[in-house]
């Protein structure tokens, strides 16, 4: 499935207008690139699929040949994978995972205390970045599990080197203020790049749609990164 192309987010637009406002209308792409915000790193935890499911595609809501859905609130999000210079990066693999709705994951350890795993949830899925470096999922609203807020796995290879591993989140959510892998990604802004407005599909829909842009540097991740919470040699939180 290829992902639908996607609009230039609205406050993209106004960062854009007020910097050509500023620059006289002559814009540099070095300018440009110095009001991106680099995508912050968090750990990877403990629940990366250790099997990973047989239909590994986009579509986590719908398992390939199983008629059930999974539960919960279906939600998309996708937009752009961006060098630090604002340019798309194309056939990068982006691969996803998360929590069903009673909070477990596809990992042989991911079941939740008294809660089952979903049938129906994929757990996983990737896609690769189209010529535009779009990317889009569509999945559920991840279940609450102790210790965590709402939060979604994101990983960027390219070719055979992880580029970044991260997270991302719903802003509005209450337990985001008290989330301690969240306090440690990045500075404020880098923070806020991970905080993504939700809304419903179209109106009325139950089905939400979030954008997030994801920009990434030219350095491959260490494998010590990806368990420190974007702080190589940082302690690695036992639910993330
Ligand atoms: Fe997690």
């Amino acid at each position: 499935m290829n992902p639908s192309p996607f609009h230039i987010r609205l406050d993209r637009r106004l960062l854009l207008r007020s910097l050509l406002l500023t620059t006289g209308g002559i814009l540099t792409g070095s300018l440009y690139a110095e009001a991106l915000t680099l995508t912050p790193r968090a750990t990877e935890g403990p629940y990366y699929p250790d099997h990973l499911p047989l239909d590994q595609d986009n579509d986590l809501v719908q398992i390939q040949g199983q008629a059930a859905q999974a539960l919960g609130t279906v939600t998309e999000f996708g937009g752009r994978l961006l060098n630090a210079d604002g340019q798309p990066i194309q056939d990068a693999l982006i691969e996803m995972w998360q929590a069903d709705n009673n909070g477990c994951y596809i990992h042989s350890r991911g079941a939740q205390k008294d809660k089952e795993r979903d049938p129906a949830f994929q757990g996983y899925g990737k896609i690769i970045t189209n010529a535009k470096g779009e990317y889009r999922f569509r999945t559920i609203k991840p279940g609450l599990y102790s210790g965590r807020t709402i939060h979604w796995h994101v990983a960027v290879k390219q070719g055979d080197k992880r580029m970044l591993t991260t997270q991302l989140y719903i802003a509005g959510v209450p337990q985001n203020d008290k989330d301690g892998v969240l306090r440690r990604m990045g500075d404020e802004a880098q923070r806020l790049s991970v905080i993504r407005e939700f809304k419903p599909k179209t109106t009325g829909s139950p089905e939400l749609f979030g954008t997030w842009d994801i920009v990434i540097g030219h350095t491959p991740e260490e494998p010590e990164e990806r368990r420190g919470g974007g702080r190589p040699g940082g302690p690695a939180g036992p639910r993330s």
